[in-house]
């Protein structure tokens, strides 16, 4: 599980390093982080596999809910504080979106279950992501994205 941590990091890490490597210019150095970001991706997908992480959907979900729920109860909670205290601002920004939307993801997850136990797949309505502060919406688009406030134009349809 250390292994799929440490891959699955990488993989984004990598993927902001392509997109510096874009900005400054250097397509080719961009796509080698692409690249070896997309093997991270199948090294960190094999690992949890084999450590056992990936079980029927229904208990995928539940623990999604409960892995949502430690994240908007206790973890960014503790951290918005600290960041408060030491008044990083940006910090603050990054954290309360990212908490905001935690609580979205686990009401959507928990909606899922609740489809799954009843031996339902979920709507087949667009789902909706905002790419500033990661709110998921299901249906029409929104004029505005109800956490970062955000116009339609960073969000994307699934
Ligand atoms: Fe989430
Ligand atoms: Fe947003």
């Amino acid at each position: 599980m250390k292994a799929f941590a440490g891959e699955s990091q990488a993989n984004r890490r990598y993927l902001a390093f392509a997109a510096k490597a874009e900005k400054e210019g250097k397509a080719n150095i961009a796509r080698f982080f692409r690249a070896i970001a997309e093997a991270e991706t199948i090294h960190a997908l094999k690992h949890l596999e084999v450590a056992g992480g990936v079980a029927s959907t229904q208990d995928n979900l539940a623990q999604a809910i409960e892995g949502e729920k430690h994240e908007y109860t206790e973890m960014y909670p503790e951290f918005i504080a600290v960041a408060k205290e030491e008044d990083q601002k940006q910090a603050l920004r990054s954290l309360e979106y990212a908490n905001e939307a935690e609580k979205v993801h686990g009401r959507i997850f928990a909606q899922l279950k609740a489809r799954v136990d009843a031996n339902e797949d979920a709507s087949d309505e667009a789902i909706i992501l905002c790419k500033v502060c990661g709110w998921v919406g299901q249906g029409a688009m929104p004029e505005r994205c109800p956490i970062c406030n955000s116009t339609s134009q960073v969000m994307v349809k699934f």
